[in-house]
């Protein structure tokens, strides 16, 4: 006990000796750490005022080196609003971006406030341009999660695309580099990111029933889409019937839009087309009305989409129309009798 004590006490002075020696800079820590090819790019962009809490997504060379396309890295740091708003949010760090584009010239300086929960955490990014429409103040995020079997967590982006983090925090003077195996990827259009998730049916769908930009132009929308296999529509349905069963897919939230570490049992959502759904977390799988996820968090430049594999619209004959019809709505019962806390998200959609 004693002696435990002891060793204790000396790892903590030892500790503290450490810490007290190296105010590092974060030039100096990526570069003794292997992240050249990022500080270099970090090096040759605008000069930053680190403050502390910053988390600094950092890729390896490889991730550089291996890239299609030109990476590029814009410092921006400001986390005076992160400091400000932290005890609301209930998270600490400010997070500051690493930089990429998956055009050749756009960046995506990340970074910010984030939230944790048992599922992952979303960070509020330093990443603000035109075509960020999360509502007023909301800058881009990402979505850090874990994924069974995977001891370290995964970090998706947009395009339905993810990198992987790869070791410790390492600290500097002013935060945390946190290493990653890949380049971030910037954010798209919901049409771009459907067609890249091959969500070709439910893209197919917005563009006959005209919801196309009507969609792209709400802020903060979290899209359900369900996957090609399951997106079988009777070819009768009028362009009204259509929307109809594309607005049950999605929900406006007045805040941001629902990334799934966010997902809590007992939540209910109001979709467009006016019903509910209910989330169901199970073994750290969150349901809604019943559909699994599978695939979450694909950033898009005004919300999120996740694919599904059912669909959930309550009114409208599918094909086939009866079997799968009734499952989902006994499903959909047990789950309405089971929720515990309700949560319904503002939906003002402007048309
Ligand atoms: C990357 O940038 C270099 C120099 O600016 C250019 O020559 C090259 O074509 C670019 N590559 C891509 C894939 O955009
Ligand atoms: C990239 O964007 C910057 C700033 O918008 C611009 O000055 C520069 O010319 C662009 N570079 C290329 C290769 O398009
Ligand atoms: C959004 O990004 C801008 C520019 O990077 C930054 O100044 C601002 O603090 C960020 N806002 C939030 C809410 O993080
Ligand atoms: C979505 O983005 C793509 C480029 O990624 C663009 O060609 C298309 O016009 C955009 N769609 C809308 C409706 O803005
Ligand atoms: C949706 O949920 C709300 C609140 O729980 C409830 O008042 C409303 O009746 C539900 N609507 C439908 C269509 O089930």
């Amino acid at each position: 006990m004693l002696k435990q004590h002891i060793v204790s006490l000396f790892c903590l002075t030892a500790a503290s000796a450490v810490l007290a020696q190296s105010p590092q800079s974060l030039l100096s820590v990526l570069q003794a750490n292997g992240f050249t090819e990022y500080a270099q790019r970090l090096q040759a962009s605008e000069p930053v005022d680190l403050r502390p809490g910053i988390v600094v997504y950092a890729p390896s060379n490889n991730a550089f080196t291996s890239s299609s396309v030109n990476v590029t890295v814009a410092r921006r740091a400001d986390d005076t609003i992160a400091r400000r708003n932290a005890a609301s949010y209930n998270f600490g760090y400010v997070t500051y971006p690493t930089h990429v584009s998956s055009t050749g010239n756009n960046t995506l300086s990340t970074i910010i406030r984030k939230r944790e929960t048992d599922l992952g955490a979303v960070y509020e990014t330093l990443y603000q341009d035109q075509s960020v429409r999360l509502g007023a103040g909301h800058n881009q995020t990402l979505v850090q999660r874990y994924i069974p079997s995977a001891s370290l967590p995964f970090v998706f982006t947009g395009l339905g695309k993810y990198v992987r983090v790869t070791g410790d925090d390492i600290p500097f003077d002013h935060g945390v580099i946190r290493p990653i195996d890949g380049v971030l990827t910037l954010p798209r259009n919901l049409s771009t990111t459907l067609q890249s998730l091959g969500e070709t049916k439910f893209g197919a769908a917005l563009q006959s029933a005209d919801l196309v930009s009507a969609l792209q132009n709400t802020a903060s929308i979290t899209v359900l889409a369900p996957s090609d296999s399951v997106f079988n529509l009777a070819s009768t349905l009028t362009k009204t019937q259509l929307a109809q069963i594309i607005k049950e897919h999605v929900i406006v939230s007045s805040g941001l839009p629902l990334y799934s570490p966010w997902l809590e049992n007992g939540q209910v959502f109001r979709t467009l087309g006016g019903t509910n759904i209910t989330v169901v977390v199970r073994d750290n799988v969150a349901y809604l009305n019943g559909a699994k996820i599978l695939g979450g968090d694909s950033v898009i430049e005004n919300g999120v989409v996740h694919t599904i594999d059912k669909l959930l619209s309550q009114s409208i004959p599918t094909v086939p129309a009866n079997a799968a019809m009734k499952t989902r709505l006994l499903s959909w019962e047990t789950l309405t009798c089971s929720f515990m806390g309700t949560v319904i998200a503002a939906a003002h959609f402007l048309m």
